[in-house]
């Protein structure tokens, strides 16, 4: 695989008015979503949903890309067609989250190291026969007293860099997502150095381990305070501190950058991508990957007639692509 096929890869995940949708929870974690809706947590009920998702008509109007879970990517539509095949024809490109999740980091409490580097080499060795060609890895970095510690900050930096060179052997695009949570009670200047901290880190990580920057993608989380904090911050405000932190961190070499949600409502997730790319004059494009606020609406109405109300939590589905790709180019009007 050549750094020209991985960085046309990466540059069309990010092309104008584009964005990914996240769709790669774990069975735990769609277990919860689908728990929270009286949904239950069966196989079918999972293939069935990522269907509804997936074949929403006009998505690749602004969708670029899927994150899938190892299950989904292994799933058919209904009438046998692999998910993987069904979004390529659409023009969607088939991606993979493969890290297995988040365990205590010794030595660090209160802090978290994400794990999945064993074996990894053969796993995406097969993800890019079964049509993926990009992959997530999520680390978390958790604020509270005295943390994250520089450890945290390091490990986890440490093993995406080696998950990223990686996928670049076996021919997928990473995307690096190094998570700094909302939770917590912490201002927005704290979130601010946390993440201009965590960014540096992985960036060193990366340069170190030979990863080519041309065919990475890094999802980020903004600049917010936490969701305890007294102190509110307005949409330019997280617009700004979220820019000056990339733009201090993130070489201008990288195709592009895109957010995750992380438990934002909807319509702030969007205004806040909206508000930075209506600054302008930015290095890279500055995009969306977002899971729960690209989904939450249309789980909520499918919940409630899961033969029925098919068309209608797609139209929902197709509502909240068609505004983040209008904030993707700094056009979207709420
Ligand atoms: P949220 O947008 O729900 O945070 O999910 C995105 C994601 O992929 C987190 O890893």
């Amino acid at each position: 695989m050549s750094i020209e096929q991985l960085a046309e890869t990466a540059q069309a995940m990010v092309a104008p008015g584009k964005g990914i949708i996240a769709i790669d929870e774990s069975t735990a974690t769609i277990g919860k979503r689908f728990a929270s809706v009286g949904i239950e947590n069966t196989e079918e009920n999972r293939r069935a949903y990522r269907e509804l998702l997936l074949t929403t008509p006009r998505l690749s109007q602004h969708i670029s890309g899927a994150i899938l879970f190892d299950e989904t990517l292994r799933q058919s539509t209904k009438d046998g067609t692999p998910f993987a095949n069904y979004l390529a024809k659409q023009g969607i490109i088939p991606g993979i989250k493969v890290d297995k999740g988040t365990t205590a980091l010794a030595g660090c409490p209160g802090e978290l190291v994400t794990e999945g580097l064993d074996g990894l080499r053969d796993r995406l060795k097969e993800y890019y026969k079964l049509g993926a060609r990009f992959a997530k890895w999520r680390a978390v970095i958790n604020i509270a007293e005295d943390i994250p510690s520089g450890t945290c900050i390091e490990a986890n930096a440490h093993a995406l860099a080696r998950y990223a060179a990686l996928c670049q052997e076996q021919g997928l695009v990473p995307m690096v997502e190094p998570e700094v949570l909302m939770d917590g009670d912490h201002d927005i200047q704290t979130c601010y150095e946390v993440t201009e901290a965590t960014l540096r880190s992985l960036f060193g990580a990366l340069h170190e381990q030979g990863v080519l920057l041309e065919g990475t993608i890094l999802k980020a989380s903004m600049v917010l305070p936490g969701k305890d904090c007294d102190e509110d911050a307005d949409v330019e405000e997280v617009a700004e501190s979220t820019i000056m932190c990339l733009k201090s961190t993130v070489p201008a070499i990288l195709p592009g950058i895109v957010f995750l949600s992380g438990g934002q409502s909807d319509e702030d997730a969007t205004a806040h991508l909206d508000a930075m790319n209506r600054v302008g004059n930015l290095p890279w494009p500055l995009s969306f990957s977002y899971g729960r606020a690209m989904q939450q609406a249309a789980l909520q109405l499918w919940s409630k007639d899961l033969k029925g109300n098919v068309a209608k939590a797609q139209a929902l589905v197709f509502e909240r692509a068609k505004a983040n790709g209008l904030a993707a180019q700094g056009k979207w009007e709420g």
